[in-house]
């Protein structure tokens, strides 16, 4: 008989919130088990309770008729479960092979390492994968691309029966999803149990057999893969049909003067980039990750610097020496990576989403605590950001619910913007939210103001831009509008050498 992993009614609540109420499924041996719902729906929840490093308030999980009630993470591991986390868990000063194999490294009775037992072991994994990696690599330094295949491989190496995934590609590029699902199937082949959170969902319909949708805790339905539709799948986690997207958008039609000239930029990072942001206008960056994109972003913001080049703001030279400069000029950018370039994780969203605003918030020299609690439930009414209140600290909202917070942060009302950079603003966010951001996008360039609209999801940054700029290797591939560009053109542009 084959491996099989219950959960059997199973409750979880927090200060504010019940994060699981009465969840019970089960997955087999040789599935992809997808578990599906919007930001805060449980899923991550679920994973930590199966990983041993949350405890349910009632209920458990048996795998092959067994009760386990986990008490820690290292019962869980032991009993062949592995949870590849949502947020990455390596040690960035250690280098790669000291990190997959952290837990138990080779050596002798005495605790002595075998430097080189470990060394062949770490290739072999590394081979299997096909990376170009090195196993004396410091983790620290591989792409963020390369860090999430480490944390994979680290699972991997322990052999386990169950192998849990939380939105394992987002930080993936193509040539690493590929990898990745190859490995999927193989272990599914294996007779393994996989489970596999996403919010993309062309890839559930790619990778997996059986679909579980969770809403505001609690299971709504589960799915044959095979038999179900995008649209289906949708209406069971948003609770409604979200119609077309990209068709119901209202749109801006006036597109104004040229707002940002960028002409030969060059920095470390990009060669020779031109190009011009009209008010009004979402202006799209397209690539692969790792073209450059956020490089510009970056060097246009003051944070890289620049060799030469010109930059104009409203037909005026400038070359801002810090974000600050670029601030107080109107251009704000919102970055890609939440954790590193934006949220005090230990504060609370108010003091998160008012961040970029405080001076204007005072009241003499006092804060004016009622605004700021305003433009805080702004924000949470805007992104639907699912919370108890805006006391709450960033760190104990779900994945998707702090990118939404970085959100509210930069397109606050209170922050005056003529350009606004956007990068990677839906990573984690859920397909209900999503259209709603994209309409905010739209909003914003209605109101004038120029978007740059960085994005690695090809459907939804040629459906959202006015016109469509294409990177690869640091240097601009290509210009289309919206009407002439397709996947195809674009992605061709997209690997051009
Ligand atoms: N440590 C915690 N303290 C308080 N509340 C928490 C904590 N961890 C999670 N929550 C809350 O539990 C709910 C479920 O969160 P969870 O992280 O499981 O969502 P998710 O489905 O993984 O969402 P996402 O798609 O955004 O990753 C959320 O409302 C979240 O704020
Ligand atoms: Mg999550």
């Amino acid at each position: 008989m084959g491996q099989v992993l219950e959960f059997v009614n199973i409750y979880k609540a927090f200060p504010g919130v019940q994060a699981l109420q009465d969840v019970s499924f089960r997955a087999d041996g040789g599935k992809v088990t997808a578990l599906m719902g919007e930001n805060g729906a449980g899923k991550s929840t679920l994973l930590k309770i199966l990983s041993g490093d949350l405890r349910p308030d009632r209920g458990h999980v048996s795998f092959n008729g067994e009760v386990k009630h986990f008490m820690s993470p290292h019962q869980s591991l032991n009993s062949g479960i592995s949870v590849i986390y949502q947020e990455r868990q390596l040690i960035n000063s250690m280098n790669v092979m000291e990190n997959i194999f952290l837990e138990d490294m080779p050596g002798n009775k005495l605790g002595i390492i075998n430097r080189s037992e470990l060394k062949r072991r770490t290739q072999e994994i590394i081979d299997a994968f096909g990376l170009p990696i090195r196993p004396t690599d410091i983790v620290g330094n591989l792409s963020v691309a390369h860090q999430q295949m480490v944390e994979i491989m680290k699972a991997y190496r322990r052999d386990s029966a169950v192998i849990a995934f939380d939105e394992p590609t987002a930080p993936l590029t193509d040539k690493e999803i590929t990898i990745l699902f190859k490995l999927i199937r193989q272990l599914r082949e294996q007779g393994r149990i996989i489970l596999y959170v996403s919010h993309r969902i062309a890839e559930i319909f790619q990778i997996t057999d059986e679909i579980v949708v969770l809403k505001d805790g609690r299971l709504v339905r589960t799915f044959n893969t095979p038999e179900t539709t995008e649209r289906e799948l949708v209406r069971a986690m948003v609770g409604r049909d979200i119609g077309d997207t990209y068709a119901n958008l209202k749109r801006n039609d006036k597109i104004g003067e040229a707002l940002l000239e960028v002409k030969n930029l060059v920095t470390d990072y990009v060669h020779d980039v031109s190009f011009t942001l009209r008010r009004g206008e979402i202006l799209g960056f397209a690539g692969l990750i790792g073209a450059g994109r956020t490089e510009v972003a970056r060097a246009i913001f003051g944070v890289d610097p620049v060799h030469s080049g010109e930059i104009k703001l409203e037909g005026e030279t400038v070359r801002f020496k810090s974000p600050r400069d670029a601030i107080a000029r109107g251009i704000m950018l919102c970055p890609e990576d939440r954790k590193e370039q934006g949220l005090i994780l230990q504060r609370s969203i108010r003091d998160n989403v008012t961040m970029p605003v405080l001076s204007q918030l005072r009241k003499g020299i006092f804060l004016d605590r009622k605004s700021e609690t305003a433009l805080a439930k702004e924000a949470v009414r805007k992104y639907s950001i699912r919370t108890p209140s805006v006391e709450m600290q960033v760190m104990q909202l779900s994945g998707g619910n702090q990118q939404k917070t970085i959100l509210g942060r930069w397109t606050s009302e209170k922050i005056e913007t003529k350009i606004l950079i956007l990068d990677e603003p839906t990573k984690g966010i859920d397909v209900g939210t999503k259209a709603e951001v994209y309409q905010m996008v739209c909003d914003f360039a209605k109101q004038g103001i120029g978007v740059i609209f960085i994005s690695s999801e090809l459907t939804e940054v040629l459906n959202v831009s006015d016109n469509i700029i294409v990177m690869h290797n640091g240097h601009i591939t290509g210009r289309v509008s919206r009407a002439e560009a397709t996947e195809e053109n674009v992605l061709e542009m997209a690997m051009r050498i």
